[in-house]
């Protein structure tokens, strides 16, 4: 398709549906049971409205931040979100240059489809990579990804997903598991090839899906028995970067994370783009209870939120709620379907035009500026 035709996510998601096999849309696509939550990640947004400021000068508009003392140019990071080769020979490679060239933060997930080191070779050297953590059964392997992580300059900080330590219910995953040949499936930094190709075929062969699609198959020898007292210190022993907690959703948890810092650096809010638990909050939801229970964690630690993005408002209103950064899965994983690297930047290129639209509209130049006083939250705070 031509990219610049493409006005926004919906497009992109539809161009890209087009162009991917079913199963790669199946296993992108779905989310729990009846996709509740997946659904009301998005449409919670909507609820929100906007109060823009006028006789403002709207001139300049800057979308620079930072996550962790990092400098970027956009709020809007890239969650970890496995498997992107089956969207594009590009894959997690591509991802990371479109991120380049917006100056916007990745999270390489644990179950990439290629080795970390080819995803930031070809990297800017100030550009801000994490590597997302699940942890296995047996330690040992995760103690020797981690050790390989720890000699890429560009990842910075460890992201450790706590919100599916066992898989949900994906039904459309499920369905197409026996659909098409199977897909390649390896971990990013398991195997010691190549560091610079984006074409070399994987030599590990796929574990077949059996119940339930791909999505099991990539959980198969994921730890279960993850704690705050036994986790934490053995990843500290293990790794000297920064330790991000995902999946957060209740200001309880949030809590516990705050009273771990420094250790813990910053928490991401995510229900999993609805892939896990259905009918768990949207990280809406969860940053309102942090507001009204237990505000000093924004003080203590960065919280990032993600799950449903679709637009510059999405953004700010996040952002207005008190988060630093806003994560996209899908929607990079669309970008690579409907035109490989160029694709992803497209989607950066889109969510940074109508965030910036956004910004100038309601009067405020850079995004420290945000707060709640640009929005009115009033149709979902009725509890
Ligand atoms: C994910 N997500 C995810 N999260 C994670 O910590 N490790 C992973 O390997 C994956 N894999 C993954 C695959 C696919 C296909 C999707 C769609 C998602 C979750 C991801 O990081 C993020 O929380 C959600 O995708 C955010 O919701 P949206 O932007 O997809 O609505």
């Amino acid at each position: 398709p031509d990219l610049e035709n493409l006005l926004n996510l919906d497009e992109v998601e539809q161009a890209a549906t087009k162009q991917l096999s079913r199963k790669a849309w199946a296993y992108y696509f779905s989310a729990g049971d009846d996709l509740l939550s997946k659904t009301l990640n998005n449409t919670v947004y909507r609820q929100i409205l906007l109060r823009p400021r006028v006789f403002v000068d709207c001139t300049n508009c800057d979308t620079s931040t930072s996550f962790l003392g990092h400098n970027v140019r956009l709020p809007v990071y890239v969650s970890p979100a496995a498997m992107a080769r089956l969207a594009h020979p590009d894959g997690e490679w591509g991802i990371a240059q479109a991120c380049g060239t917006f100056g916007a933060m990745q999270i390489i997930s644990n179950n990439a489809s290629m080795t970390a080191e080819q995803i930031v070779a070809g990297a800017a050297p100030d550009q801000v990579f994490g590597w997302q953590l699940y942890v296995q059964v047996e330690r040992w392997k995760s103690e020797a990804q981690l050790a390989r992580i720890k000699k890429l300059q560009n990842i910075k900080f460890i992201c450790l997903t706590l919100d599916a330590p066992v898989p949900g219910k994906r039904e459309d995953d499920e369905r197409s598991k026996n659909i098409g040949p199977n897909l390649p499936v390896r971990s990013a930094v398991q195997e010691d090839d190549s560091t610079s190709t984006t074409s070399s075929e994987p030599k590990t062969p796929a574990p077949k899906p059996k119940a339930g699609g791909i999505g099991q198959s990539l959980f198969a020898g994921t730890a279960a028995d993850l704690t705050w007292k036994t986790t934490l210190p053995w990843l500290a022993q293990h790794t000297s970067l920064p330790i991000v907690l995902k999946g957060l959703q209740t200001h309880e948890d949030a809590y516990i994370a705050a009273q771990h810092a420094p250790q813990v650096k910053a928490i991401i809010l995510s229900n999993h783009g609805g892939r896990a638990l259905d009918t768990a909050p949207p990280a809406v939801h969860t940053l309102l209870e942090i507001r009204k229970y237990c505000p000093e964690v924004f003080e203590r630690i960065e919280v990032w939120v993600d799950g449903g993005i679709k637009r510059g408002t999405d953004v700010v209103k996040a952002l207005c709620l008190g988060a630093r950064g806003v994560g996209v899965g899908r929607a990079a994983l669309f970008g690579l379907g409907a035109g490989g690297k160029e694709g992803v930047a497209r989607v950066l290129e889109i969510l940074k035009a109508e965030t910036e639209t956004c910004m100038r509209l309601l009067g405020v130049e850079r995004v420290e500026q945000l707060g709640m006083h640009h929005i009115n939250t009033r149709a979902v705070e009725r509890d």
